[in-house]
């Protein structure tokens, strides 16, 4: 593994002087932007040059069609430009999804009961625009709405943002890790559950044909989420597409497994986690998204 191979997730608020640690996912922090530039003068100096960014909102400021989300000079927007102004050589993702936006906290628009897949499309397009028109140079789809690659495609070349990438979240599964996240960006559905628009962790061949459409439909880059529980799916999908650059999630979950069981006593945690993304990147990862980048990047200096 080297520092080139991480990607660090960011919790962007707003505010000033905010660095809020976070209770559900231990070792990670809300940054306000200004503290998020602070931080990132640290991260940068290890070498590490990948962030992902989620926004996440004030309740009072949600609503139904999750309109913060796409707002002009949103907040995401805002932290993407500050962040690209201060370290240019930095390259900044930022996740598109309205779950932290929805007073719902659905993934998509809804009609109360169903998520309404086609008339998402266009909002996950709207946000990404911002996004790329501030300076992201990745976009990251993860609401899983069918067509949403080929959206958020057509409206950057339309939006003269050719040059913007998209990472599609192109096999993300239903899955119990997510919860330390959600709890981080306040984003768990008021509601049901997202069964229908995640896929089902009982098919593996689904895999390789959401990847395909990812890949038909524009993504530079493609992904599978969670990672540790699912390195057989790394490998099938790296397998049958060599030629795309393949990012893991290694998801809030699955490094609160390792945190909780290193904090009992029950391992040693830096080595538990290198031997755990070390196999993420055997079984096929190019990228490990994960909340150890940080930790990884110094012990690596
Ligand atoms: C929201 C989103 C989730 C994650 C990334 N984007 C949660 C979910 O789908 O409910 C999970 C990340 C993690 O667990 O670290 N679309
Ligand atoms: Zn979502």
């Amino acid at each position: 593994m080297t520092v080139k191979d991480f990607v660090q997730p960011y919790f962007v608020v707003e505010g000033a002087g905010i660095k809020h640690a976070l209770k559900s996912l231990a070792g990670v922090w809300h940054f306000s932007i200004d503290e998020l530039l602070k931080e990132l003068a640290r991260l940068t100096e290890t070498g590490l040059d990948k962030i992902l960014l989620f926004g996440v909102l004030e309740k009072e400021r949600k609503d139904a069609r999750g309109s913060q989300a796409y707002a002009p000079n949103n907040l995401v927007a805002r932290a993407a430009a500050a962040v690209k102004r201060a370290y240019p050589a930095l390259t900044v993702i930022t996740d598109i999804c309205l779950c932290g936006y929805t007073d719902h906290g659905h993934c998509g628009l809804t009609d109360g009961q169903n998520v309404l897949n086609d008339e998402t499309l266009p909002l996950l397009a709207a946000m990404a625009v911002t996004h790329a028109r501030a300076g992201a140079d990745i976009v990251a789809p993860s609401a899983m709405q069918d067509g949403q690659v080929a959206a958020i495609r057509a409206a950057l070349n339309k939006a003269a943002c050719a040059r913007t990438k998209i990472m599609g979240y192109s096999v993300k599964y239903a899955s119990s890790l997510y919860s330390p996240f959600r709890e981080a960006a306040q984003s768990a559905p008021a509601f049901g559950d997202r069964r229908s628009y995640q896929m089902d962790y009982r098919n593996a061949s689904q895999a390789l044909l959401e990847t395909a459409a990812d890949i038909e439909e524009g993504a530079d880059i493609v992904m599978v989420k969670p990672a540790h529980a699912y390195l057989d799916i790394i490998q099938r999908v790296k397998a049958r597409f060599p030629q795309m650059p393949l990012a893991a999630y290694h998801t809030s979950g699955e490094y609160m497994l390792i945190k909780a069981a290193a904090q009992a006593g029950f391992c040693d945690e830096l080595q538990t986690a290198r031997e755990i993304l070390t196999a993420i990147k055997r079984a096929g990862a190019d990228w490990l998204i994960t909340y150890y980048a940080r930790a990884f990047a110094e012990c690596l200096l």
